[in-house]
């Protein structure tokens, strides 16, 4: 088994944190009691069966066939209730998910474009241009509008606490509305079978306070700075001459190269390889070493890089905060 950093588990339809995911939360909790309404009477019905018809000699009850009422009663009983929880379901889906479609030309921007990629997630934010991965950095109280695209197969987008489910679908731009009430760690999944590693394709959405969020962007949008230790200098010239730059960039701008992610602020990250992984320093060499260990067939190759040329890599890239 891997190690595994989990945020503290909740039964995410009972935590909605946002207002779609509350509308979710509502028509959950109405199903629920609908059915577990039905399933009471009929389990109700079972046992009082069984206790009045035990033990008897003749254990055949009174039959009663042909009653028109009775059958009249249990048609038209479900259909109310089935077409009435349809009626419920396509109204909320439709408050919940009105938005404005990729194709109409007084469309607007996206806030957020997120790309799937097997096996992990590409994040570009519109205003600032920013490119992350597997971490989406969002100001609590603004409804974002959220373009879901694939690099290669179909995934699905799926913040349980936050909102909807959403497909990714390759030459497809699907919309959906990203929003958090209150700050915090919301995990998101892959939720559309994409491959061997699709349950490591998982990623955090972290809500700031809109302050606080201005701060993080200020961050992001400073110079790098240039690496301090003979190790860390080493391993940046090593990225390079290893070729890990043709996969991956490094917060420059323009057309850049995304097979892998963005590796600007991976120090920063919580997790690496979709949530495979904490990241630490010890876990980042682990995965260097021999990621097809760690991952089987995901994209990253193993260089056969040696214990030094690992050790300088993990210095200069622990520095890309
Ligand atoms: Cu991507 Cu499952």
């Amino acid at each position: 088994m891997l190690p595994i950093q989990q945020e503290p588990w909740s039964f995410p339809v009972f935590a909605p944190a946002s207002p779609q995911a509350a509308e979710i939360h509502r028509l959950f909790d109405t199903v629920l009691l609908v059915c577990g309404g039905i399933f009471a009477i009929v389990a109700g019905l079972v046992l009082v069966a069984l206790w009045r018809f035990r033990n008897r000699e003749d254990r055949t009850p009174k039959q009663d066939f042909g009653s028109e009422k009775l059958e009249i009663a249990w048609i038209v009983g479900p259909v109310l209730v089935v077409t009435w929880l349809a009626v419920v379901t396509v109204q909320i889906v439709l408050t919940i998910n009105v938005v404005p479609n990729a194709q109409a030309p007084s469309s607007r921007d996206p806030d957020l474009v997120v790309i799937g990629h097997q096996w992990w997630w590409e994040v570009r934010y519109h205003d600032p241009g920013l490119v992350d991965a597997n971490e989406i950095h969002i100001p609590t109280g603004r409804k974002l509008l959220v373009e879901l695209r694939s690099a290669d197969v179909v995934h699905s987008f799926w913040v349980p606490r936050l909102a909807r489910k959403m497909d990714a679908i390759p030459g497809k731009r699907n919309r959906i509305w990203l929003e958090a009430d209150t700050p915090g760690v919301y995990r998101g999944w892959c939720s559309e079978f994409c491959g061997s590693q699709h349950a490591w394709m998982t990623f955090r959405v972290i809500a700031h306070e809109p302050a606080d969020f201005g701060r993080w962007v200020a961050a992001r949008q400073r110079e790098r700075a240039e690496p301090e230790t003979a190790a860390a200098k080493a391993g940046e010239r090593l990225f390079h001459a290893v070729t890990c730059a043709d996969c991956h960039s490094v917060g420059e701008s323009g057309s850049r190269p995304n097979i892998g992610p963005d590796l600007a602020h991976i120090a920063s990250r919580k997790e690496l390889a979709g949530g495979a992984l904490e990241n630490t320093p010890a876990n980042l060499a682990r995965w260097l070493a021999d990621p097809q260990a760690v991952k089987p067939q995901c994209r990253m190759p193993n260089f056969n890089l040696g214990d030094r040329q690992i050790q300088e890599l993990v210095a200069w890239l622990s520095t890309l905060r």
